[in-house]
């Protein structure tokens, strides 16, 4: 089955626990943190003080996604805030395999991802090592942009190339992209603006976890 990861990026932030509380009464599996320095990616979001204050509100999987320039010398204290899983990029400036190994160390899943112009051959060294791979369907650094379609033919490649690995996918998914996505071989479906901006959200995620 697939699985859900709505994106708080969309969410109302002067509301944040009634949000994540609508999501999991909706039926979301994951949350999906959007963690920005507007260095690695043109814009800011939100840091490790937002993460540790919505922890102790919330039991789903909280699925951090680091567009930040030096993800390592930040693990220990996601960690600390209550990530389960950490996801950086392959175009950071930290080394993959010494990332992997500090968030392994501390527990928790471990995800690379890859902009939408580095090629999937890229994360082939690190594969028997991820937990979870991160296909970004658009640049990061914003919600609420269209699907690249090139995001498929790259989901397809590492499905095949690791398939106990999950493969998610983020940017622009909505009733439309994410039936390709799952044809593809994507695993979790991280939704922002589909989600949030959705009066009643159940339907949606039931519509993308019927997908498989
Ligand atoms: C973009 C973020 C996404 C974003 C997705 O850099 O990684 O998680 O919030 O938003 P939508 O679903 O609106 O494209
Ligand atoms: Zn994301």
């Amino acid at each position: 089955m697939t699985l859900t990861a709505p994106s708080l990026l969309a969410a109302d932030f002067s509301r944040l626990e009634d949000e994540i509380r609508r999501m999991e009464n909706a039926g979301a599996d994951w949350l999906h943190l959007d963690i920005m320095d507007g260095i690695f990616v043109p814009n800011l979001s939100f840091g490790v003080p937002v993460v540790e204050s919505i922890r102790p509100v919330s039991k789903l999987f909280f699925d951090l996604h680091l567009m930040i320039q030096n993800p390592l010398a930040y693990i220990d204290v996601f960690a600390n805030a209550g990530a389960d899983a950490i996801t950086f990029h392959l175009e950071s400036q930290s080394d993959p395999d010494e990332t992997i190994d500090a968030i392994h160390q501390r527990g928790l899943k471990a995800g690379l991802s890859l902009k939408p112009a580095t090629p999937p051959e890229a994360l082939l060294p690190y594969l028997s090592k991820l937990d979870l791979i991160l296909v970004m369907s658009v640049e990061p650094g914003f919600g609420g942009q269209s699907f690249m379609p090139g995001a498929l033919d790259k989901i397809r490649f590492l499905k095949k190339a690791a398939p106990s690995v999950l493969i998610s996918v983020d940017g622009g998914i909505n009733q439309k992209t994410a039936p390709l996505c799952t044809e593809a071989g994507a695993d979790v479906l991280v939704a922002g603006s589909y989600l949030f901006s959705a009066e009643d959200p159940k339907n949606r995620i039931s519509t993308l976890k019927a997908l498989s």
